[in-house]
């Protein structure tokens, strides 16, 4: 690896901690959280272990995938769901890509469904990222994931690329078909130009027949924390 692209990595992973951190040093005692997925959560998860076990800081969390509830066991960090809990009172989680209206694209980790169910329970939504989410459009770079049933896919896949985009069903590292958390597929959108009116589209796609979720969150974000490479943070 060329040494400015281990660089940008590096500024790229600090900024991820410093946002993930704050977002820890915010949680208070007895509040219900949502724990997100993806990297950036990783460093919030760390932060509140910590706290729990150095400052005596009592939570108990929803975790929005089974990557994020392993590894919340892994930390000790307590864990309780959505039917002892409905009502949360804090969602940490990362995301894909920001626009100015704070709507985000969700789900490259494929728990966007869990992840906006959690959301939408919460009074607060933080969301944690480095500079680099940050867009003026959605969809640009980072393709609209969407949940879908495997029970008929390819009838779904065609109402959604009717909608204006080309879709892809994304696979996991092994080549075989990704199968999320929930036991269905995800489908990966290119609309090209990118996403010109989230706010619209979100309904129009979670409209059609076999389709779980899709991965815009316009509405459910309440601050954006943004991680700087020298250690501050910027809150929108
Ligand atoms: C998981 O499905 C996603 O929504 C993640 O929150 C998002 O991909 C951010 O992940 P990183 O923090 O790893 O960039």
């Amino acid at each position: 690896m060329a040494t400015n692209e281990r660089t940008a990595r590096n500024l790229e992973a600090e900024g991820k901690r410093t946002a993930g951190v704050f977002a820890a040093n915010q949680v208070e005692t007895d509040m219900v959280l949502g724990l997100g997925t993806g990297s950036t959560v990783q460093f919030a998860l760390e932060r509140l272990a910590a706290r729990i076990r150095d400052d005596g800081l009592r939570i108990r969390g929803v975790p929005t995938s089974s990557v994020t509830a392993t590894e919340a066991r892994r930390l000790e960090i307590p864990l309780t769901t959505l039917e002892d809990d409905p009502e949360l009172d804090l969602t940490i989680d990362g995301a894909d890509e920001v626009d100015p209206a704070k709507c985000l694209i969700k789900g490259g980790g494929a728990a966007l469904t869990r992840e906006k169910i959690v959301a939408a329970a919460s009074q607060r939504m933080l969301v944690i990222v480095g500079r680099n989410k940050l867009v003026d459009r959605l969809g640009i770079d980072f393709l609209l994931p969407v949940e879908v049933l495997t029970f008929g896919f390819e009838a779904t896949r065609r109402k959604i690329a009717e909608l204006g985009c080309e879709t892809y069903l994304r696979q996991d590292a092994s080549g075989a078909t990704l199968v999320t958390d929930n036991g269905n597929w995800i489908v990966d959108c290119r609309f090209e130009d990118g996403i010109a009116d989230p706010v619209g589209l979100e309904p129009r796609i979670d409209a059609i027949p076999g389709v779980v979720e899709c991965g815009l969150f316009c509405g459910l974000a309440s601050s954006i924390v943004v991680g700087e490479p020298d250690g501050g943070v910027t809150v929108l």
